[in-house]
């Protein structure tokens, strides 16, 4: 593990490792083939930040009925949120009558993760359910709870395993959080 990473003037420190980052997904990945036993859901990528995530999640549900469709939002610039959720990519899967399974980075004031509900629902779909690997709840501005979350973390900007800042370092295999000044 990389000790420090240095990225556009800021420093990270390690905080979650690759190994115990698996292991939560093993956990939310075993629950969810229990509660899907018998569906032929579509898990639904939110892009960027969620398709390493949703790599490593979709195998450990391991239903080969599933399919993969993916949307893309944005509401972060830098590090922090703008409050305005814009889709960038739009729904174009057939919702219809099916067990969605929404795959997201990181759940922060929950406004892109209520705003993406709502857009599934008016495609129709049976059911949805919401997945995050990161859940900070004290960020919460909406009262939204994720229905699985591998981890829940305090307010800190942080970055790696799909997480970006301003696009980059999204390659590293642990998550590093923000060093304290
Ligand atoms: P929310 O709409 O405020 O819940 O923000 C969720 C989105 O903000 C996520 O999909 C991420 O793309 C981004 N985000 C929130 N916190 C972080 C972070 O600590 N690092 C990188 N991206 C973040
Ligand atoms: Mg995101």
């Amino acid at each position: 593990m990389e000790n420090k990473v240095k990225v556009d003037g800021l420093t990270f420190v390690p905080y979650l490792k690759e190994e115990e980052i698996k292991k939560q997904i093993a956990r939310i990945g075993a629950e969810l083939r229990k509660d899907l036993e018998g569906s032929a859901p579509v898990f639904l990528c939110v892009l960027n930040g969620a398709f390493i995530f949703a790599a490593d999640l979709i195998r450990e549900v391991g239903i080969n009925e599933g399919r993969v469709a993916f949307v893309r939002y944005a509401s972060y610039e830098g590090t922090a949120s703008t409050g305005h959720v814009r889709q960038l990519t739009g729904l174009t899967e057939d919702l219809t009558g099916k067990d969605v399974v929404i795959i997201e980075d990181i759940v922060d004031t929950g406004l892109t993760a209520k705003t993406m509900i709502d857009d599934v629902w008016k495609k129709n779909p049976k059911s949805v359910r919401f997945v995050t690997l990161l859940h900070r709840p004290e960020s919460s501005k909406t009262g939204f709870r994720p229905d699985y979350a591998a981890f829940e973390i305090p307010p800190k900007f942080i970055i790696g395993y799909g997480l970006d800042l301003d696009g980059k370092v999204r390659n590293l295999r642990d998550i590093y959080v923000i060093e304290e000044e």
